[in-house]
């Protein structure tokens, strides 16, 4: 019997719809069997219809599909960037995808901006708390627009959403035998949230006495990231730092444009995307790195059982870094689809 998957498609905006085709281009040469639905959600939608979000796409997407494949969202003519909260952080908030899994992986040395570093020197994987934090929207505007104006931006932490992205990471720490775990707050100078950080990470590290925790602050951890990579194996941190170090991560890894990534809550409907943007400064122009995309869903693979596709597909994107089949930020002289015709031709050897 062939095991069909049911995939929720959005491309986006910008660069979005660009680097999905490539992934799907992937998805149908490996799973031809995978039974996709395209939804038409971002800037374009949002302009014509004022649509975002629609609630029944939600609830569907939670009751009859087991992943989503997502571009990105982003587009200068919406400066509120409304859709993008609506649609992206919605997902992540309704569908409870409290783990972002942001890996960060170098595949070919030459790509690695720091000196004198090996693929086995970066080699690590962020959980990034996913749920709350900084995004939750709370706070608020006072006397908007005069000399007196208040905004008010609250980060929430809650016991349950830290505990869970803790327990994650030593979790997929034990199952994949790392034995160094790395915890990243500001708890030096924001003493009410992070202080619970602290109190339940010392709780769940002391359930794993075979994985050495430590505690690094944030902006320590930005700059032993690049002074000394080879330390982490794996780095849990909360939503806003989680995205700010991804970033970084991802030009450790060799670009943003190979930087995959996961919104995760086990067992449930889980959303795959690029790290990256839409990218407006290159739309339409065949320069996107569709790697990204096609590393995501190498992640979504594995989410959905199938390991042994997400490793066909590193190995195929590391043959294309190894040979500089790559678009020109890379230093390649391929276009998009060029880029995807080598994976292709690797994942049918
Ligand atoms: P960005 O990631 O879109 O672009 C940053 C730089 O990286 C640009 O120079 C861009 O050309 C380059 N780049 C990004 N992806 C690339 C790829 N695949 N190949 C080659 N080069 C690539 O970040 P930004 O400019 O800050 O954001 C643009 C828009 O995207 C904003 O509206 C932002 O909010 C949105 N955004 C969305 C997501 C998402 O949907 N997950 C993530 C990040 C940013
Ligand atoms: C990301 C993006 C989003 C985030 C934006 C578009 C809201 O930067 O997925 O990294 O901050 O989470
Ligand atoms: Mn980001």
């Amino acid at each position: 019997m062939s095991d069909s998957k049911k995939i929720a498609v959005v491309g986006g905006d910008g660069i979005g719809p660009e680097v999905i085709a490539e992934g799907l281009r992937v998805l149908d040469a490996l799973t031809p069997e995978y039974d996709l639905e395209h939804f038409d959600l971002g800037a374009d939608r949002y302009l014509r219809d004022g649509t975002t979000m629609p609630s029944e796409v939600m609830e569907r997407w939670r009751d009859e599909f087991d992943a989503i494949f997502l571009g990105a969202l982003g587009d200068p003519r919406v400066p509120s960037n409304v859709h993008a909260k609506e649609i992206l952080l919605g997902a992540r908030f309704q569908l409870d995808l409290y783990i972002n899994l942001r890996p960060i992986r170098l595949l070919d040395p030459s790509k690695c901006p720091l000196k004198d570093k090996g693929c086995e020197d970066v080699n690590f994987v962020v959980f990034r708390e996913n749920t709350e934090g900084l995004y939750t929207g709370i706070g608020g505007q006072f006397k908007r627009g005069t000399l007196d104006e208040v905004a008010i931006e609250q980060e929430m932490n809650t016991r349950k959403g830290v505990e869970r992205i803790i327990r994650a990471a030593f979790e997929y720490a034990d199952l994949h035998g790392h034995t160094k775990m790395c915890m990243a707050d500001k708890a030096n100078a924001m003493r009410h949230g992070h202080d619970l950080w602290q109190r339940v990470y010392k709780m769940v590290a002391a359930e794993y006495p075979n994985i050495e925790s430590k505690h690094l602050y944030v902006d320590v951890l930005t700059m032993e990231m690049v002074r000394c990579p080879e330390q982490f194996e794996v780095v849990v941190t909360n939503n806003l730092f989680g995205d700010i170090v991804t970033d970084l991560g991802a030009i450790l890894q060799g670009g943003i444009g190979l930087a995959g990534s996961g919104n995760i809550n086990p067992g449930t409907v889980s959303l795959f995307e690029p790290v990256h943007g839409s990218a407006p400064d290159i739309v339409g122009q065949e320069k996107a790195n569709p790697l990204a995309a096609i590393l995501s869903l190498g992640m979504m693979y594995t989410h959905l059982g199938r390991p042994d596709l997400e490793s066909k597909i590193s190995v195929a994107v590391r043959h294309c870094l190894e040979h500089n089949l790559v678009t020109p930020e890379l230093g390649g002289t391929l276009k998009t689809s060029e880029v995807t015709d080598e994976v292709l031709r690797l994942l049918a050897l």
